[in-house]
């Protein structure tokens, strides 16, 4: 695994929540909830990062992940540039590499990156100059720590900062899950005290993985008093057409009705990632319902991807 640190053991990029002790972790919520601001109030800005340049390498799509890194890069002052660049196994080896160099002599501070195959964030992380920060936007099933992040800041500001009183529900398509694989990273490193994950056999991940956690097959016997309900979406771009479930079938069976929320605890706080098929993991009456923090979650990916940018991209000395 690459590592994602300086000599002097400050995170340099940030491609996984794997193994971020506690204290770390803690330090970036706390950082994160000073930029949370009200919607309606002016958000907080400053020029941490004034004279950074970061690019923002999509190929897969996004909009609230996209959005939210440019929306904190420019409140701390960065400059950002949306990058159409082809990174992945179509461009690999020198054609990815020269076009990663070619933005270095372009003065790029970092690369924000999203892409559908494992181990393009690494790779870059792995060859660029020194100076140069790469920050994951979502990496193939396997990883999104902003995401991992922004859940665990909403999480807290709901039900406080002591996680090993808690049971968290994970329940969905989780073997295709990138944001569930950084939710476990980060609930598990804050110390939680029980997780769930709820998934049909055919959705659920390898034996392996996720070994802190309690699996079920129905919802009926995972939700049963958890504090926190964490929806996934269907992956179906990471899922053979044989292997797509059937929608009403799977809404009847897993989907998240008004009913089956009452099993959780009277307060239990229901989120999703979003995009969501409302109809199939989630009925919109509790999408939309007193319960939902959905939109909590968008509003502190904001916050969490300034406090992850500012810790990372620290003020660098100006070159003449
Ligand atoms: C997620 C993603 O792309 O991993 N969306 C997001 O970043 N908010 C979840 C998803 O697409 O299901």
């Amino acid at each position: 695994m690459l590592n994602q640190r300086r000599g002097d053991g400050s995170l340099r990029h940030l491609i996984t929540l794997e193994g971020l002790p506690r204290a770390e972790l803690d330090a970036l919520l706390d950082h994160a909830q000073r930029y949370v601001c009200a919607l309606g109030a002016r958000p907080p800005m400053n020029r941490a990062l004034a004279g950074v340049t970061l690019g923002n390498l999509f190929t897969e799509p996004s909009t609230r992940t996209r959005v939210s890194f440019e929306l904190a890069a420019r409140r701390l002052g960065a400059e950002v540039i949306n990058l159409e660049v082809q990174l992945s196994s179509r461009a690999k080896g020198e054609t990815m590499l020269d076009t990663i160099h070619t933005l270095e002599s372009l003065h790029f501070d970092g690369f924000v990156i999203r892409d559908s195959e494992p181990g393009v964030v690494a790779h870059v992380a792995a060859h660029v100059a020194p100076h140069v920060s790469v920050f994951s936007a979502g990496e193939a099933h396997l990883s999104h720590p902003t995401q991992g992040l922004l859940d665990a800041l909403t999480v807290r500001q709901h039900k406080g900062v002591r996680f090993d009183s808690l049971s968290i529900a994970i329940v969905g398509d989780i073997k295709h899950s990138r944001v569930a694989r950084s939710a476990y990273d980060v609930f598990t490193g804050l110390g939680v005290g029980e997780l769930r994950l709820i998934a049909p056999p055919a959705l659920m991940p390898a034996n392996g993985e996720f070994p802190d956690g309690r699996r079920f097959t129905t919802p009926e016997q995972g939700l049963r008093g958890a504090d926190v309900v964490m929806m996934l979406r269907i992956q179906k771009e990471r899922m053979a057409q044989a292997e797509i479930p059937d929608g009403e079938q799977y809404f009847a069976r897993y989907g998240l009705t008004a009913p089956r929320l009452r099993l959780a605890k009277p307060d239990a706080i229901v989120m999703h990632p979003q995009p969501m098929n409302r109809g199939i993991e989630i009925d919109s009456e509790v999408a939309d319902g007193p319960q939902s923090v959905i939109r909590d979650q968008v509003r502190n990916g904001v916050a969490v991807r300034m406090a992850v940018l500012e810790s990372v991209l620290r003020p660098r000395p100006v070159r003449a």
